[in-house]
């Protein structure tokens, strides 16, 4: 099937004085229309940087180094603000604090699908009540800090779906609300993209979230990707020994309920660090002299494999 977006070789660094902080390196996939990708990984493992360069939206200080990000079933591009849909991880950074609710949607409707203003402001109580905010027409004048935490992601979710783009991108959509909030906003954005046939990509900590909502997983590490594939198979027989460590740690039975990825001894290298080997040989387990003296290469196909130098042996030995 003609890929919906297919990312190639994509390296992000930030400027930092004379020098580039690389906080995504060389990542490549491809999202298939309708497809859910859940892209998981520690703080600072550049989830949000990858995010933003898909939809062509990073900070000024963010730069594409290498690498491109196409639209293969859009005829090569997407159209800017209209075909990628962003939920921002801060919630309040998706809405404009002095415009109401009302005004933002219409605006985009205007803007993306030509409407009229009135047509605009209706567009925007149907999308309200779309994303289960009662009394919609009523909300249209609110303005942002008059809403919940839930609610303002309902509307952000509103506004990003306004353009009726191709892809939604959510950035931690759930982490800022509490349990059961997270639970309907979850249910909401199954609900959207299937309804609207929309690709996701969403950017979570949560295994649990990400085995629930997509169907590929891809899980980061020092801005690389160190396992991408079905996110089942992760969950349930995962090969980086990263990510054999998160899975381990997320399924023990002392660890309290938290939205936050599972917490595994050790700390990230530092951003801009040159590292020969292997970014997690620091920490892992399975080690050898190998990983600290050269990167690890890809092991699998472009659609499911681990960043690994020891995954043939360490399949051996789960066999
Ligand atoms: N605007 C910026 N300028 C400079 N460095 C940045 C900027 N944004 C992010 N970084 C750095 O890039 C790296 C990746 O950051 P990014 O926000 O993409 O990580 P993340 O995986 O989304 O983390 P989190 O889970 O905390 O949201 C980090 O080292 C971060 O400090
Ligand atoms: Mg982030």
């Amino acid at each position: 099937m003609t890929a919906l977006l297919s990312a190639d070789d994509v390296s992000v660094a930030y400027r930092d004085g004379a020098r580039w902080l690389q906080a995504v390196d060389r990542v490549s996939f491809a999202l298939p229309p309708k497809a859910r990708l859940a892209i998981m990984g520690e703080s600072g493992s550049g989830k949000t940087t990858l995010a933003l360069a898909i939809a062509d939206l990073l900070p000024h200080d963010g730069i594409r180094r290498s690498g491109a990000v196409r639209w293969p079933a859009l005829g090569g591009a997407a159209r800017p603000g209209r075909d990628v849909g962003f939920v921002f991880q801060d919630p309040m950074s998706s809405l404009n604090p002095v415009l109401s609710v009302g005004e933002q949607i219409a605006e985009v409707a205007v803007t993306h699908l030509g409407l009229s203003w009135p047509a605009a402001l209706d567009r925007a109580a149907e999308l309200l009540d779309r994303v289960g905010l009662p009394r919609p027409r009523d909300r249209l004048t609110s303005f942002p800090h008059e809403l919940s935490g839930g609610q303002r992601q309902r509307v952000a979710l509103a506004m990003a779906i306004t353009a009726e783009p191709k892809l939604l991108i959510a950035d931690e959509p759930t982490s800022a609300l509490d349990t059961l909030t997270q639970a309907q906003i979850v249910h909401l954005l199954d609900r959207l993209a299937t309804e609207i046939g929309l690709a996701l990509v969403l950017v979570t900590h949560d295994l649990a979230l990400a085995a629930n909502l997509a169907g590929t997983g891809m899980l980061m590490y020092a801005g690389r990707v160190a396992e991408l594939g079905p996110i089942e198979t992760m969950v349930s027989a995962p090969r980086h020994p990263y990510l054999q460590a998160l899975v381990a740690a997320s399924l023990d039975p002392d660890r309290p309920p938290t939205d936050r990825l599972a917490e595994i001894p050790g700390i990230p290298p530092q951003p801009g660090a040159a590292i020969p080997g292997c970014a997690f040989e620091p920490r892992c387990p399975r080690a050898r002299s190998a990983c600290r003296s050269r990167p690890p290469g890809w092991a699998g196909t472009p659609a499911d494999g681990v960043d690994c130098i020891q995954f043939d042996q360490l399949a051996a030995v789960h066999r």
